[in-house]
């Protein structure tokens, strides 16, 4: 054994394993380090299928850094904050005595993992932030979308990006530290996240031991819980605004339904419709004329709904160009670029007929929403 090592990390070989992390401890820790593969994975490697996965998996991280927020005032003394945070000069303090090869050994946290820790947990919770403000914007989904306009989302995906490549370059800090540590005072840290246990010596830091006070730390998360889920849940019990119309009208749908789908009025720009409307004889190769007065019922009807008027990601990505020569939905650059991925065969097959045919594969198409959630290739 190396002498020199011995010597810099003193009480080494007398100490006594003693129980350090608590269970919710490691839960937090091996549960967040899940969550942060999970969704780093379908954030950056994966398509925008993988969207619900990536929600899902990034709540739960948040959910856990919450939890483990209560558990840093309400744990036992070294779950507790106030036994290993600690202030910039005595930080600065342990950093020079790091490099000086002449610090103390802390048991719990140790004043740099600390503040690794404080780092992490804020930046997930920042990536949940800017996540749920971009799901509000571009979905509308969750409580920001009753905040936030589409306009926004584009910003808010670049946030959200950048918070995502800080949380990636925390966690490899994190994990170098860790390897350091466990080197340094001769103890695996990363088993000592498993079995809870840690050798304590004589010399070893340990924060004052408190009791954990479980009944309280339970009772806060619930009601930390019941508010957010009550947050994320309002849009579907309460008016989104701009949503788009929900009350089809019985001409239009009597009318415009014969030959293919209902296209939501929210898809097109009014002056498309009006396009559209003054154009029937000729209809994509059909005539679909109309006597005046349907027509024009039907054409105010679809401009008073029409993109203008919602604001949902597909009311505002379908903007026909007559001048380019443009009057289908599907050769929209947009429309192009999203559905590249998807072969030939698919749009043949027997279940969807035609690329117009939405509807086969987008289970939310009638209410003009176009959620991504709800794409499905059919076949
Ligand atoms: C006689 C049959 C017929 C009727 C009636 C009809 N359409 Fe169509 N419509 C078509 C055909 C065919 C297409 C092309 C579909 C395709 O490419 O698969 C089309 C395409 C469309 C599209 C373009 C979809 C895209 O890809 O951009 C819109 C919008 C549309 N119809 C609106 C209407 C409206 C509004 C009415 C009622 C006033 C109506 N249609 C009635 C036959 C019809
Ligand atoms: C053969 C199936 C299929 C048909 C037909 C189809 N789509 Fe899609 N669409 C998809 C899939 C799958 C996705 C998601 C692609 C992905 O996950 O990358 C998608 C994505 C989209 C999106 C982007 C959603 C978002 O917010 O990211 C919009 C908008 C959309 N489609 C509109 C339409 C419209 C309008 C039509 C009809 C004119 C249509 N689609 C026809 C399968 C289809």
């Amino acid at each position: 054994m190396n002498e020199k090592r011995a010597e810099a990390a003193p009480g080494r070989t007398r100490r006594a394993p003693r129980p350090v992390w608590d269970g919710f401890v490691r839960l937090f820790h091996w549960g967040l380090m899940v969550s942060i593969v999970v969704a780093a994975v379908t954030g950056f490697l994966l398509g925008p299928s993988f969207i619900p996965v990536h929600v899902v998996a990034a709540s739960l991280a948040v959910a856990l850094v919450l939890a483990r927020i209560v558990w840093g005032f309400a744990g036992g003394g070294y779950a507790r904050f106030a036994g290993f945070v600690v202030g910039p000069v005595r930080l600065m303090r342990y950093a020079r005595d790091v490099l000086a090869r002449r610090e103390e050994r802390h048991v719990g946290h140790n004043p740099l993992g600390g503040a690794m820790m404080l780092a992490l947990m804020a930046a997930v919770l920042a990536a949940g932030l800017t996540g749920w403000a971009f799901l509000g914007a571009g979905a509308k989904l969750g409580p920001f979308a009753f905040v936030l306009a589409f306009a926004a989302s584009p910003v808010l995906a670049e946030l959200h990006e950048a918070v995502a490549f800080a949380i990636l370059a925390l966690v490899a800090l994190h994990v170098a530290g860790v390897v350091f540590t466990s080197r340094r005072e001769g103890e695996n840290l990363v088993r000592a996240m498993v079995t809870g246990e840690k050798g304590v010596g004589p010399q070893d830091i340990v924060p004052p031991q408190r009791e954990p006070r479980t009944g309280a730390a339970l009772g806060v998360g619930l009601a930390l819980a019941l508010v957010l889920g009550a947050a994320i849940a309002a849009p579907v019990f309460l008016p989104v605004p701009g949503a788009p119309v929900a009350e089809i009208d019985p001409t239009v749908r009597a009318e415009c339904t014969d030959c293919h789908m209902f296209y939501h009025p929210s898809l097109l720009p009014a002056g498309d419709w009006r396009r559209i409307m003054a154009t029937l004889d000729d209809h994509y190769g059909e005539d679909a004329s109309l006597d005046a007065d349907t027509a024009a019922e039907i054409t105010a009807w679809l401009t008073a709904h029409a993109a203008e008027s919602a604001d949902t990601r597909a009311s505002k990505v379908f903007r026909l160009d007559p001048a380019g020569g443009v009057t289908r939905i599907t050769e929209t650059p947009f429309w192009k670029a999203r559905h590249a991925g998807i072969g030939d065969a698919a749009f043949r097959s027997a279940e969807v007929g035609s690329r117009a045919n939405c509807a086969a594969c987008h289970a939310d198409a009638e209410s003009g929403w176009f959620n991504p959630f709800f794409a499905e290739i059919e076949g």
